[in-house]
């Protein structure tokens, strides 16, 4: 199978395994590889694209033998489109090396040597499941699509099989509004998201609006539109919230496992603690929940347009006991953190750059009881998560959601806890 025409310089190498980022890792000629597109066992002819220090970055001229694991990549934009990098993956290769990833990660960057077991929660679908995205538009050759892969070139994409079947419907509607009209012309790119109402897209165009849909998960509704952040697969996002909040759940009725002998802070009944932090909360998915079971909750976000939903829907679940305020969470860190008082549970739940260092600081000056940290990136999970344990916490579990199945991405839950007498 030939899969890119040769540049250069043109090796022999078997994949060893996947490494963080999704590429596979090989050995040839005193050199370390990290190959494109590859599967673990896979033999390969690879051609080295470019060199950083003894590292080369290659891609697959030829498949010799594949490895057991290896299949026929299903879309036709596979290899040229940047959106999926895991498709030539069994689902079972897939996530065996997302778990394999994370694993590297916590031992390598966090230096954790004994790893707990990481559980891994399927995607209910394994394609048509990613319900917001953001189109690139090249208004000269007046085409729609995702960035090529390591280029900022727009692929064409006429059909994306990760999509939920609106957002497909909605991509042929905006590819025909690029041809017909000069409105999508001005645009670089479209946000798009889906909700039981239909789709939302910002900006609006013809027929487009930016309409503000809902999705209820579990016992809540949430309130959004494309101009703010909405988790993408929302398939996972009960067993998401539900691990997230596992130690707080009210039926367990205390905070549990707050380190025998630490101050406890005294319980409502009804809720499991007096106050939690949702750090970078976004239209509120863990504060509505939060809530439920703290007195008072503080969510922080970056996002004008996040808050204002995140406190439409507190509203609208008639909660009153939290506060959503619109902040860079470095900057509300630096001026509330040494004098919020006791706090017994923190979650955070940043983009993939992971934690500030203001915002690590912060975290250790409030000393939370216990911490869930949300991640969809390992690598800076690992390099937070360093720092956290340094600082007088230790791990105490680590879940994976499969929540971008055909790509290498992967969302975790990791939960802390402070050391007693730290
Ligand atoms: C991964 S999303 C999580 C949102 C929310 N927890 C959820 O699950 O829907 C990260 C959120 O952080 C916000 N954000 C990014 N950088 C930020 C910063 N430096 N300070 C505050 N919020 C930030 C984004 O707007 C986004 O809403």
């Amino acid at each position: 199978m030939t899969l890119a025409a040769p540049l250069e310089k043109i090796l022999e190498v078997e994949i060893e395994r996947l490494l963080p980022g999704g590429v596979g890792l090989a050995h040839a000629e005193g050199l370390t590889l990290f190959v494109s597109l590859a599967a673990p066992g896979d033999v390969l002819r690879v051609v080295i694209d470019r060199m950083q220090g003894k590292v080369g970055f290659a891609s697959i001229v030829e498949v010799l033998k594949p490895s057991p694991v290896r299949i026929e990549p299903p879309c036709p934009y596979f290899g040229r489109c940047g959106g999926c990098d895991f498709q030539q993956l069994t689902c079972e290769a897939q996530l065996n090396a997302k778990v394999e990833i994370i694993r590297d990660c916590l031992h390598r960057i966090a230096k954790i040597d004994t790893l707990p077991d990481i559980p891994v929660h399927h995607s209910p679908n394994q394609w048509h499941y990613r319900a917001r995205a953001m189109w690139q538009v090249d208004s000269n050759d007046k085409i729609l699509g995702y960035f090529e892969r390591g280029s900022n070139r727009v692929c064409d994409v006429e059909y994306c099989a990760v999509l939920v079947p609106e957002l497909q419907i909605t991509l042929e509607g905006v590819r025909n509004e690029l041809r017909e009209s000069t409105a999508v012309n001005r645009l670089s790119d479209i946000e798009v998201v889906a909700g039981n109402e239909g789709v939302s897209v910002a900006p609006p165009l013809a027929g487009f609006k930016t309409e503000i849909v809902s999705r209820i998960i579990g016992n809540e509704t949430y309130l959004f539109s494309a101009e703010a952040f909405f988790q993408i697969n929302h398939g996972l996002l009960e067993p998401l919230i539900a691990e997230a909040l596992r130690d707080v759940n009210r039926e367990e009725n205390a905070a549990p496992g707050i380190p025998s002998g630490e101050p406890r802070n005294e319980v409502r009944s009804g809720t499991v603690g007096k106050s939690a932090i949702d750090l970078y909360c976004g239209v509120g998915l863990f504060t509505l929940p939060l809530a439920r079971r703290f007195e008072r909750v503080i969510g922080v976000e970056g996002s004008e347009r996040a808050t204002e939903f995140a406190r439409r829907n507190l509203e609208f679940a008639k909660l009153n006991n939290a506060e959503v305020l619109t902040s860079r969470v470095s900057d509300w860190m630096k001026q509330h953190a040494r004098s919020f008082g006791p706090l017994d549970f923190l979650l955070l739940d940043p983009p993939r750059a992971g934690a500030e260092n203001a915002v690590v600081a912060g975290i250790l000056a409030l000393r939370p009881a216990r911490i869930a940290y949300v991640s969809c990136d390992p690598a800076t999970l690992a390099r937070d998560l360093k720092k956290l344990i340094a600082g007088g916490y230790t791990l105490n579990s680590i879940v994976a959601f499969d929540m971008f199945p055909q790509t290498h991405h992967v969302e975790t839950v990791a939960h802390l806890i402070l050391d007693p007498g730290s």
